[in-house]
């Protein structure tokens, strides 16, 4: 059985404390996976891996899944789930391609921390390291479309979602800059959780929200090389 016919298996993934809950970011882009080809053979890179649920679900019969996190509880979270559920995924723990270098891919998926944050000195909860990304929200997100190109085979995908805060046509021009044909495969708006209604105000207030909006977009991206 796949795991597109298995709904539910994301919300009974296992998690240690600060890792990542699968969303409706996650869901949106797993729904995208779905439609990607990936015969016996293929490798995919999930970049960002945290509880691994991306991971599990490109891990069809034949394809050659490798998952990547910088944090230590996400690898132990992936690599239990991928036990737990009988899926081969290879989980490397390092900061973005790091652990894969020399490799290269015919499929990258990676939902990245994209939620932009205010520059306050407070501390901030551990798992936010999983969401944040910079004032902007494209700290991460700008590495990962210079990087990517380089770890794709030709015709190659990267399929990645982000928020419609940190700047949908910023993304689209890196990536073609960096060579990669890229479009926006979907869209889903979504009521704000409670770390951008938080924010709401300062985000505001840096010109990032406009008026009394209380929805985000949220955009699945995907870029092929030639
Ligand atoms: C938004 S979560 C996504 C988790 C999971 N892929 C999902 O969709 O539910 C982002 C993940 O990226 C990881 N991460 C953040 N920066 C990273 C980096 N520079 N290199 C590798 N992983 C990173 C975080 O630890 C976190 O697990």
């Amino acid at each position: 059985m796949t795991l597109a016919a298995e709904p539910l298996i994301e919300r009974s993934l296992l998690r240690l404390p600060g890792v990542y809950p699968p969303q409706e970011d996650t869901l949106l882009l797993a729904q995208a996976l779905d439609r990607e080809e990936m015969p016996p053979g293929t490798e995919v890179l999930d970049v960002g891996t945290g509880s691994g649920a991306l991971a599990l679900r490109a891990a069809h019969p034949g394809v050659r899944v490798t998952a990547v996190d910088r944090d230590r509880r996400a690898v132990l979270t992936a690599r239990l789930n991928a036990r737990r559920f009988h899926r081969r995924v290879r989980v490397r723990r390092g900061d973005l391609f790091d652990a894969v270098a020399g490799r290269d891919f015919d499929l990258i998926v990676s939902n990245p921390p994209y939620v932009p944050a205010p520059p306050a000195p407070l501390p901030r909860p551990l798992a936010s390291r999983a969401w944040d990304g910079g004032t902007d929200g494209r700290a991460v997100v700008n590495r990962l479309c210079d990087g990517a190109p380089k770890m794709l085979r030709p015709h190659g995908v990267l399929l990645m979602v982000q928020s419609g805060l940190c700047g949908t046509d910023r993304t689209m021009h890196r990536l073609a800059r960096s060579g990669l044909r890229a479009t926006v495969h979907d869209r889903a708006h979504i009521p704000f959780g409670p770390v951008l209604r938080s924010r709401a105000e300062w985000l505001s207030s840096v010109g990032l929200l406009e008026g009394s909006e209380q929805h985000e977009e949220l955009v699945i991206i995907r870029a092929q090389r030639p």
